[in-house]
This record gives structure tokens, C-alpha cells and sequence, in this order.
């Protein structure tokens, strides 16, 4: 049997993020400006893994220590019979965690399907709760309604606790901040701030637009009292915290303010099957070659691929000599 692979770093290979589809119905400016990426970008289907690929991919992480599978995109719900693939994958032994992450315009008529198929876990992307800016948020495209729906129905299904992404952007969404945490707290979510990140190249990011989670968390605990809870894994994404009168759950993630490379387990796979080592790297590797030969032959791949692994771009962005070229953010589903 292999021996799990450590990275250069001696970072152990534990979570993978699979996008299932690089199309989205949404163009958020920070991820896809409708004036930068066309109508209707996207691969030809038959360029995506299959189902039986993304099978044996998966079979095959799990064999490196792998746990944990977080389904992406663009908007994994665009991809065909998901229910379907979702099944196959729910039964993979050691896979204990199946989560997904979705913008929610599609969810309401999903949910149940997905639920039934063994999902675990759902996000829901929700950046604003009031409808004109919601729909600026989402490049004219999506409507609150639809994704509130999503969400009543995520839970009416059995996903709870939810989780609520909101990447907040200074001058543009911050005044949302306080009303979603109001309406995570009335409906039982866990709700996150994700800090505007430099992804991809095209979004023309600002460090000005960028709120430190330290600012939100000063402004939250000044109208709930807040508590730090402590995390549920080494290596935790969100730093998590709980409002002292019992009302529930929030989180930040502050790769901007607070990398947090050093425990960084976490391997992309983009839908046409291009391993991405970290949410900044300029290049992936092409595992559909390996795939091809089969399980035994990915984990060979992979596992050289992870050894070689350096990344830390969270920890040295200041550095005038650090790459600027990304990967796309919609490949590798965040
Ligand atoms: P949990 O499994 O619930 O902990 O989910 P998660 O927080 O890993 O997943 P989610 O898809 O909700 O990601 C939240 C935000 O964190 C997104 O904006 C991701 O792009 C970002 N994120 C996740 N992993 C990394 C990472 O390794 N590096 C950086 N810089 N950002 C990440
Ligand atoms: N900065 C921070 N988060 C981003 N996401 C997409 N683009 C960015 C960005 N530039 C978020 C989405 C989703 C998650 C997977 O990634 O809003 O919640
Ligand atoms: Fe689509 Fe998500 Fe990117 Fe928005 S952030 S454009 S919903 S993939
Ligand atoms: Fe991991 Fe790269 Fe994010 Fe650092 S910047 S936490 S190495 S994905």
C-alpha cells in the first residue's frame, strides 16, 4: 500500500476540492466580470471527466489520506445527473465528509435529490440580502429569491447547520455584514466572511476593497458579543467563532490579513482534470493521462506531484518576486 505523500513542507494531503463543471449562471465581478468572461464559456462536455474518471480519481485520493471532498465549480449544479455521481461517491469507504458548494440559484429543486443521494454537507454563496445589490453581486444574473428558496430548501432536506459565504468587499457589500449575520442567527446558518481575495487575473483585485476580518469581528462583537470557538481540525479554513447568547455560529477567512498556508492539506482538481496544488498556482498537472492507466497509476502520479509541493502563496503575496500569474478562480471552484 502507498504511504501518504508529505509535501516539501511536511504538509499531509487530506482534503480535495473536485470542480465538477467550469460554467456558472452567475458573473460575479471578483470571480467572472461578465465583461471579461463570455455568454457561454466554457468546455465542450466531453472535455470534463467522466463519471467513472472522476470515480477512480476520487478512489484514488482517498488511497493518499484523502478524507474529505468538497464538490465545486463554476456552479457544480449545472452539471448533469449530479445526484447520480453524488451516490457513487457517498459510497466511497473513507470518504467521511462530502460537502458541496453552490451560488444556490438552481438549489430549491435539487435539494432533496441531493440529500437523498448521500450529500453531507452544503454552502451556500450569499453576499448580500438586499435584492438590487444581490443581483449587481452576481453580475445581473441571479435573483435573491431564488437563492433564499435554495436555502429554505437545503434545510427543509436535513442540511443543517448551512453555511453562508459572503466575500466582503469595502465600499460594496460591508453594509450587508450585520443583516446576514441577523438572518443566519434567525434561521440556525453558520454564516462566513471571506476576505476579497487576488485570485484568477481577471477582477481587477485592489488591496483597498479588502476588509480585515479583525474590522468585522470588532463590528459584529460590538452588536452580539462574540466568543472564539475552538477549530474542528487542524488547518480549519474559517476561524470560527460563537455569539455569546447562544445565536449561533460565524466564521472568517482571512487569507489576506492571516494566511494560513502552514497547514494548507488541501489539493484542486479542475473539471477537466488538472491538478492545482494551490488556489494561486499558475499551472496545473494533467492527471488524465495516470487516470487513463487507472487507480493504481493516478496515485503514483499524484503522489509524486504532492511530494514536490512547495506552495505557500497566501504567506509571500508582498514579495515583489511572487508570480502574478493565477489560475482562474471559476476552474478551481475556490
Ligand atoms: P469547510 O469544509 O466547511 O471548512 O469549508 P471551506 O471553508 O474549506 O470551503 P468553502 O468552499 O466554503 O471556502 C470558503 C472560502 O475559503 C472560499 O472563498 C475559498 O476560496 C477559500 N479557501 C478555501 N480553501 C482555501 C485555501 O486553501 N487557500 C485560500 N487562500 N483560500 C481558501
Ligand atoms: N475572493 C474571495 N472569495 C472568492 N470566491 C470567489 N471569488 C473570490 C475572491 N476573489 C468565493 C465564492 C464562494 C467560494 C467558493 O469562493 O464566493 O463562496
Ligand atoms: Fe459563479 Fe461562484 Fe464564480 Fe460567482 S463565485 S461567478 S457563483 S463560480
Ligand atoms: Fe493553501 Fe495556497 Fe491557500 Fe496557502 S494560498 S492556504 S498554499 S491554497
Amino acid at each position: 500500500p502507498q504511504t501518504p505523500p508529505r509535501d516539501l513542507r511536511g504538509r499531509p494531503l487530506r482534503d480535495l476540492r473536485l470542480s465538477l463543471i467550469e460554467a456558472c449562471n452567475f458573473r460575479c465581478p471578483y470571480c467572472m466580470p461578465a465583461d471579461r468572461i463570455a455568454e457561454d464559456h466554457g468546455l465542450d462536455a466531453s472535455a470534463r471527466l467522466s463519471f467513472d474518471e472522476i470515480e477512480t480519481l476520487v478512489r484514488g485520493f482517498v488511497r493518499l489520506g484523502v478524507s474529505k471532498l468538497r464538490l465545486t465549480g463554476g456552479e457544480p449544479l449545472l452539471r448533469k445527473r449530479l445526484p447520480e455521481l453524488v451516490a457513487r461517491l457517498a459510497a466511497i469507504p473513507g470518504l467521511d465528509d462530502l460537502a458541496l458548494t453552490t451560488n444556490g440559484a438552481l438549489l430549491a429543486p435539487q435539494a432533496q435529490a441531493l440529500r437523498a443521494a448521500g450529500l453531507g454537507r452544503l454552502t451556500v454563496s450569499l453576499d448580500a440580502l438586499e435584492p438590487e445589490l444581490f443581483r449587481a453581486l452576481s453580475g445581473g444574473r441571479g435573483r435573491l429569491q431564488d437563492v433564499l428558496a435554495g436555502i429554505a430548501a437545503a434545510q427543509a432536506a436535513g442540511f443543517a447547520p448551512l453555511k453562508l459565504n459572503c466575500v466582503v468587499q469595502r465600499g460594496v457589500n460591508d453594509g450587508q455584514v450585520l443583516p446576514l449575520v441577523a438572518f443566519a442567527r434567525a434561521h440556525g446558518h453558520v454564516v462566513r466572511f471571506i476576505e476579497y481575495m487576488d485570485v484568477g487575473t481577471c477582477n481587477g483585485w485592489e488591496r483597498a476593497r479588502v476588509v480585515p476580518s479583525a474590522e468585522l469581528r470588532d463590528r459584529i462583537h460590538a452588536r452580539w458579543p462574540l466568543r472564539p470557538l475552538d477549530p474542528h481540525y487542524r488547518g480549519e479554513v474559517a476561524a470560527r467563532y460563537a455569539c455569546v447568547d447562544g445565536g449561533g455560529e460565524i466564521g472568517f477567512v482571512s487569507s489576506v490579513s492571516a494566511p494560513f498556508c502552514g497547514d494548507c492539506h488541501r489539493a484542486r482538481v479542475s473539471a477537466d482534470g488538472k491538478l492545482y496544488t494551490c488556489l494561486f498556482a499558475g499551472s496545473g498537472s494533467d492527471l488524465r493521462p495516470a487516470l487513463r492507466q487507472g487507480e493504481a497509476a493516478l496515485v503514483q502520479r499524484v503522489a509524486a506531484l504532492w511530494r514536490g509541493r512547495e506552495d505557500r502563496y497566501s504567506e509571500i503575496r508582498n514579495q515583489a518576486s511572487t508570480p502574478r500569474q493565477h489560475v482562474e478562480m471559476y476552474l478551481v471552484g475556490g
